[in-house]
């Protein structure tokens, strides 16, 4: 018999059972367990305290225990079950000790309910599980969000393993190169890269192994179908879960549009500024062109006949000279215009009969007129210069002859094109289009080729001011110019200049506009040195009621004025006259008439205007201008 006091230090229900399989002993917390007297268990076999479905399964075990007993939990693995005395069960872990007594081999079965463990087990599944679920939904959305966020972006973002082949493809990505992620994903990322742009590829992935970024590198990637985009690319590393550089991920921004955008505003720039230098040089070299040739016109009278084909050289020098000055204030914008509406159709009729004898036997020359009629303000002596300018560059580039195509066409600026010549402005253009099937240009010639000076032409032949006088000019007109040219595949300019259309169709409409009402009594003050100019105005204001004294210059204005009884409301003066200018004549009148009114016309730019000494506040009456217009400027100044 086994101890009944060690038997009741045991925590758990021991049991002590024969090799029959008969209880021999059991302890309180037996007793306390299965709900059973000690006296009820005594004697009964154990199979008693087990359900009976696993009866059979326990006898089976208890004779294995028998064969070789040693400690060890019953059926470890299997699911244990108690029953009470009532039949209700409860989960049990069991352990079996052997024990030698006088009376043989006994074996100690030491019983624990488990339920509140196996019930705890339940519950932390259970939470387990849900907690499982919960991050897996999180993970999902968290993905999802992820992946509409990556798809929405504009940028390409792109991954890749460390030997740069496409793991992941997105949306953006899909728009700016035009492959679908199906088409690219397995395929080296070197298939973005235009030949001569293949080595960054290593370069980039070298640094991306050693650990680091890449960010806004700005290069040139191609497209599905050839085009050569700018790109600003960001690459960085992508670690796994410990922290080794398993592949890269690459932001790639397509920002084509805004190079194109500082490109042009850089060469714009530029050349304001070369326009500025080349216009003040050409100003003051101007006068001492003048001094020298006035100098040279009094000498000539006084040197010796012997001496006189000196003096020619030096007259023929300035002359040569005069004519560069010229060219450059063209180029700068500084120089004199009289700007008509003309139709450039018809000019360009006229100019073609000029231009056979120019170009020579060997050039075809071919005019066409895509619109009827192609109304621009200009000054038709500019429109030639332009022709001829472009002309001479076409026969130059066709020494064995070729064809000389002039078009005209009509052309509506909107956002669209804005967005490739962010310098234009919106609107109607008249285009004229020259081209010649000449040797054309490389790239370095062609971003220089409106830079005054700039020839490839051998000396003597070419002095580099042709473009940079056509620049001007269209510049000076609003226009903008385009040059498309290849070497080996002729060349062709594009000239845009606005259309002067709704000045002509105003004509008509004239008399929709409404005039302003007659003035009576009022008296203007007429200067002006073109006579038929001067002619037209004073009729078109007597026609309305005015009373007019016309002056051919300032200094017959002042003396006008000053012989004058009656009172003289305002002065309408030209800005530049011989002599005296508008703005002269008005500073010496404003002297004794302080509230003299005065409105200016001009046919020249503001910009020349405005280093006239006009300052801000006057007004001007551009040139040409139409009845309703002068009238209505006049009636805004009288009040
Ligand atoms: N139609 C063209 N085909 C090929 N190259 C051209 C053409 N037009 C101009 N070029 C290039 O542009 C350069 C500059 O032209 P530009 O008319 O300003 O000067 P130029 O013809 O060299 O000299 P200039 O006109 O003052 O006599 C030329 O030297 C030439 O290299
Ligand atoms: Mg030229």
């Amino acid at each position: 018999m086994l101890s009944s006091a060690i038997l009741e230090a045991v925590p758990d229900a021991a049991i002590a059972v024969n090799q029959q399989g008969v209880i021999i002993q059991a302890n309180s917390q037996t007793e306390a367990l299965f709900h059973y007297t000690r006296d009820e268990l005594i004697g009964q076999k154990i199979e008693i305290l087990v359900p009976e479905r696993q009866r059979g399964q326990h006898h089976h075990h208890r004779e294995h225990f028998h064969e070789r007993p040693k400690i060890r939990r019953m059926g470890s693995g299997l699911d244990l079950y108690g029953r009470r005395r009532d039949g209700t069960e409860f989960p049990v872990e069991i352990s079996l000790s052997p024990i030698t007594t006088d009376h043989g081999m006994m074996v100690l079965s030491v019983i624990r309910d488990i339920s509140d463990r196996k019930r705890i087990e339940e519950e932390l599944r259970r939470a387990n599980e849900e907690l499982e679920r919960r991050r897996t939904r999180e993970l999902r959305d968290y993905q999802n969000r992820l992946s509409l966020i990556v798809d929405s972006s504009q940028d390409a973002i792109i991954g890749k393993n460390l030997d740069g082949i496409i793991t992941h493809w997105n949306k953006g990505a899909e728009e700016i190169y035009g492959y679908s992620a199906e088409e690219i994903i397995g395929l080296p990322i070197t298939t973005l890269a235009p030949p001569e742009r293949a080595d960054e590829i290593p370069e980039i992935l070298k640094k991306i192994r050693s650990g680091r970024r890449v960010e806004y590198f700005e290069s040139v990637r191609i497209t599905k179908d050839g085009r050569k985009l700018n790109m600003s690319i960001s690459v960085s590393p992508i670690y796994d879960a410990e922290g080794n550089i398993v592949g890269a991920s690459t932001i790639a921004r397509n920002i084509t549009a805004q190079k194109k955008t500082e490109d042009q505003l850089r060469q714009s720039q530029k050349m304001e500024a070369v326009g500025r230098l080349a216009g003040g040089v050409a100003h003051d070299f101007n006068n001492l062109l003048g001094i020298v040739s006035a100098c040279t016109e009094l000498l000539r009278n006084r040197v010796g006949p012997e001496n006189h084909e000196y003096i020619e050289n030096i007259i023929e020098a300035s002359k040569r000279g005069a004519s560069l000055t010229r060219q450059l204030l063209a180029f700068s914008r500084k120089h004199p215009t009289q700007t008509l509406i003309l139709d450039l159709n018809d000019r360009l009729k006229d100019m073609s009969k000029l231009l056979h004898p120019l170009m020579g036997e060997d050039v075809e020359i071919v005019l066409i007129a895509r619109s009827s009629t192609t109304i621009v303000e200009a000054d038709p002596n500019q429109i030639d210069q332009i022709v001829v300018n472009l002309a001479v560059n076409a026969r130059d580039a066709m020494p064995r002859g070729g064809k000389l195509v002039i078009e005209t066409a009509i052309a509506v600026v909107d956002e669209s094109f804005r967005r490739d010549h962010p310098t234009m402005a919106l609107g109607r253009y008249v285009v004229l289009a020259v081209s010649d099937n000449g040797i054309g240009m490389d790239e370095a010639t062609r971003v220089r080729i409106f830079e005054p000076f700039f020839t490839t032409k051998e000396i003597g032949k070419g002095t580099g001011l042709g473009l940079a006088t056509v620049y001007g000019i269209v510049k000076q007109s609003g226009g903008h110019i385009m040059v498309y040219s290849e070497l080996g595949h002729g060349t062709t300019f594009k000239i845009y200049l606005p259309s002067a259309d709704h000045k002509l169709g105003v004509v008509t409409e004239t008399q929709a506009e409404a005039m302003p009402g007659r003035r009576e009594g009022v008296t203007i003050l007429l200067a002006e040195d073109d006579p038929t100019m001067r002619h037209l105005t004073r009729k078109m204001l007597e026609e309305h009621g005015y009373t007019v004294l016309e002056a051919e210059n300032g200094i017959a204005a002042l003396e006008v004025i000053n012989g004058s009884h009656g009172k003289i409301d305002l002065v309408l003066t030209d800005v530049v006259m011989r002599g005296m200018t508008g703005p002269d004549l008005v500073l010496r009148l404003l002297d004794s008439h302080p509230d003299l009114k005065v409105v200016y016309m001009s046919g020249y730019t503001g910009e020349l205007i405005t280093n006239q000494g006009l300052s801000g506040g006057v007004r001007l009456l551009e040139k040409p201008f139409r009845r309703v217009d002068l009238l209505k400027t006049l009636d805004a100044t009288l009040g």
